[in-house]
């Protein structure tokens, strides 16, 4: 894909966030190689956490959107929203998989999405253990590291991996049920502790599908637009909702998409 075929201002925007955002994710990896160094702070609950560079790489994400789009807006885990009636909107998760990270592991990523007048028109997942980053521009397909990425689209919903999230104790009832309901259908549940990273590997293929009851836009948006350029089914996360609020996102790859929509409305 030509950046240059994408509407100007998204173009614009769209490799500026590239840039951006491997350069965030090796801010993010320095930290990371020194993660038992970090002081962890709780938020909501002990599941909830967060650390200095999860504020650190976010600052820099917005210093350097500003310096080129001073008038766009800005909603951000850490830092919370800026500006938001302008035409241009961005999301920024600084680390998505904030708890892996500090426990260690490795699945975790950063996460840009770009919203026009309220519409997300490009999506952008960076994992810097991998040097993977995954992008897509609405209408023009999607990438990793500048090569095309599919769902998966022949593995039957028993041949393949469904990833399931969850974090908050009230969710235990249905998220039980929708596991149980997997299992027996022969599938297979995963769960990476990344929203977005998962999304990435639905794109590219390596999972069918992916479902989490609740959600921030920052969270999913970028990689539920990936998987949709990547010829999956994801859900409108804004549809009837306002970006600051949470709720499910959802994406599959066609062929499991009704199956595996039917089980997570169990138990709801
Ligand atoms: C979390 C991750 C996790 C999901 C949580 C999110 P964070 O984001 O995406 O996979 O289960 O609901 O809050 O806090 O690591 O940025
Ligand atoms: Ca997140
Ligand atoms: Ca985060």
């Amino acid at each position: 894909m030509q950046d240059q075929d994408i509407e100007p201002g998204t173009t614009a925007r769209f490799a500026t966030a590239k840039r951006i955002i491997r350069q965030a994710g090796v801010m993010a990896k320095d930290y990371f190689d020194r993660y038992d160094e970090l002081e962890i702070e709780t938020k909501s609950g002990r599941q909830d956490v967060v650390s200095v560079a999860d504020r650190d790489v976010e600052d820099f994400i917005r210093r350097e959107i500003i310096a080129s789009f001073p008038l766009d807006g800005l909603i951000g885990e850490e830092r919370g929203a800026d500006a938001t009636e302008t035409d241009y909107t961005w999301t920024i998760d600084p680390i998505d998989g904030t708890a892996v990270f500090l426990h260690g592991l490795k699945s975790w990523c950063v996460a840009i999405a770009i919203l026009k007048e309220g519409v997300p028109v490009a999506g952008l997942v960076y994992d810097p253990c991998a040097d993977d980053l995954f992008s897509a521009a609405t209408g023009h397909g999607a990438e990793r590291n500048g090569r095309p990425i599919a769902v998966d689209s022949q593995t039957p919903f028993d041949g393949g991996f469904l990833v399931v999230g969850a974090s908050k104790p009230e969710q235990s009832h249905h998220i039980g049920q929708l596991i149980e309901g997997i299992l027996a259908a022969g599938g297979i549940f995963m769960r990476n502790g990344s929203a977005a990273l998962t999304l990435a590997h639905v794109a590219a293929g390596h999972y069918l599908g992916y479902y989490e009851p609740r959600l921030s836009s920052w969270d999913c948006l970028a990689g539920l637009l990936i998987v949709r350029e990547a010829g999956g089914l994801a859900d409108d996360f804004l549809s009837g909702r306002d970006i600051m609020a949470s709720g499910p996102a959802f994406a599959a790859a066609p062929q499991v998409h009704d199956q595996f929509k039917a089980l997570t409305l169990r138990g709801t």
